[in-house]
């Protein structure tokens, strides 16, 4: 096996400066199985460095207090921050407004928030919604959800073998009866890159509004809501290096103000009687209760180190990770990688002949090495190449080429196991 003479070229410099980046994530430290943990499961969820945690520590010794409620000191405090962690994501999707950021507990609640606030107001029997193949569950169930309690109808664009969608499929669904698109910006089994911005053009042609999961792009590329054009964008912070438990729905405003509130509650009122309630202005109509407010917090400490080091400099070295690790499996023979799109964020998903994915993640596990083995929550597009799961490394700007390299031996020992 070669692993030393990989032949791409590195910028040294580049790559020292993402070394020291490591130095702020404490867990690089922990060791699993006796050895140093390789974490290459970021797509399930990022790590956290150590601004982010100290900002979380920080808001939880001197800021808290429920937010939007109070005149003493530390609600007022805590609400200046909670809205100052909106304007933040705001900046970070180049909003128009702030009113435009809805805060939801991640991609999946502010997905649903979407098919009850929008879907289940505007979408009729009959009607159709455009899904793509490449969908994670959480942008599959709602729509089916909703299409069993009102009779729309769903279809489903398809991939070609790379993961790649067939944009020209897409364009012949359109009818009068497309009511929605449904639509992943990035796959998180695959890694293919999606042509959102072009698919948004072609469903506006068509007076169609469109949803854009962005849960696998926000964190490796520059999302830009205005030039995409997109009517709704989805993610979650624990995926950008935030903590769990919140994240964001963009929704240009007059769509906002047009929906119906998903969750009632406290804050999201104006006026309240037996008789009769009155919805608040957005984007408070849509965040009923207690909002995750040291999350929200920690999601804006996220963006503000993100952006410390720079979304191009993140995406160009996770790219160069990725290149460097599709060369070296490719090396290896009985491997094959799965999505081989000529656009793709640093997700290598691959299947082992004769070796369950799930063997190859505990023996992985065994050399301190994090993959996600299984169906990642994509199971229409597992049954499209015809196999129950992949392996799944996903690379971060936290990750180096010697962990690439370790991971590539690791395969090698698998498949070395299992031959004896
Ligand atoms: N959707 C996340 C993943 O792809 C959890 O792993």
């Amino acid at each position: 096996m070669k692993i030393v003479d990989a032949t791409l070229e590195q910028d040294v410099t580049f790559a020292n400066e993402m070394e020291k980046v490591r130095a702020d994530f404490p867990v690089l430290k922990l060791e699993v199985n006796g050895k140093p943990l390789i974490y290459l499961d970021s797509a399930a969820s990022s790590q956290m460095p150590q601004p982010v945690i100290d900002r979380l520590v920080y808001y939880q010794t001197s800021q808290h207090a429920n937010v939007h409620r109070g005149v003493h000191y530390l609600s007022e405090t805590a609400t200046s921050e909670y809205e100052g962690a909106r304007q933040k994501v705001q900046h970070f999707v180049n909003a128009r407004e702030d009113r435009e950021i809805i805060f939801t507990s991640g991609t999946t609640d502010a997905i649903n928030l979407v098919m009850h606030g929008y879907g289940r107001k505007f979408i009729k029997a009959d009607d159709e919604i455009i899904l793509t193949t490449l969908e994670h569950h959480s942008n599959i169930v709602p729509w089916q959800m909703l299409a069993q309690e009102t009779g729309a109808k769903i279809r489903v664009v398809p991939v070609n073998d790379a993961g790649e969608l067939l944009v020209d499929e897409y364009e012949k669904f359109f009818n009068q009866r497309t009511k929605f698109v449904g639509l992943i910006h990035v796959s998180n089994a695959l890694g293919t890159i999606n042509p959102v911005k072009k698919m948004i053009a072609l469903a506006h042609m068509h007076g169609v509004p469109v949803l854009v999961d962005g849960a696998q792009a926000a964190p490796h590329m520059k999302i830009d809501v205005q030039d995409l054009d997109c009517d709704f964008y989805v993610f979650s912070a624990h995926k950008l290096c935030g903590p769990t438990g919140v994240g964001m729905l963009y929704g240009k405003a007059s769509l906002l103000e047009s929906m119906q509130p998903f969750k009632g509650g406290g804050e999201m009122i104006a006026t309240v009687t037996f008789e009769k309630t009155t919805y608040n202005t957005i984007p408070h109509k849509f965040e009923a209760g207690t909002p995750p407010i040291a999350a929200a917090i920690g999601f804006g400490a996220a963006i503000d180190y993100l952006l410390t080091i720079g979304i191009d400099e993140i995406h160009a070295y996770e790219m160069e990770l990725l290149h460097y690790a599709t060369e070296l499996i490719n090396e290896l023979s009985g491997v094959h990688v799965i999505g081989t799109a000529a656009s793709k964020t640093s997700v290598l998903s691959f299947v082992v002949d004769g070796i369950h994915p799930h063997d190859i993640g505990t023996l992985l596990n065994q050399e301190g090495i994090a993959v996600r083995t299984g169906h990642h929550c994509a199971q229409p597009l597992m049954q499209r190449f015809k196999i129950p799961a992949t392996s799944r490394a996903s690379f971060a700007f936290y990750n180096n080429r010697s962990e690439v390299e370790a991971f590539i031996a690791g395969i090698y020992s698998v498949q070395k196991f299992f031959s004896r």
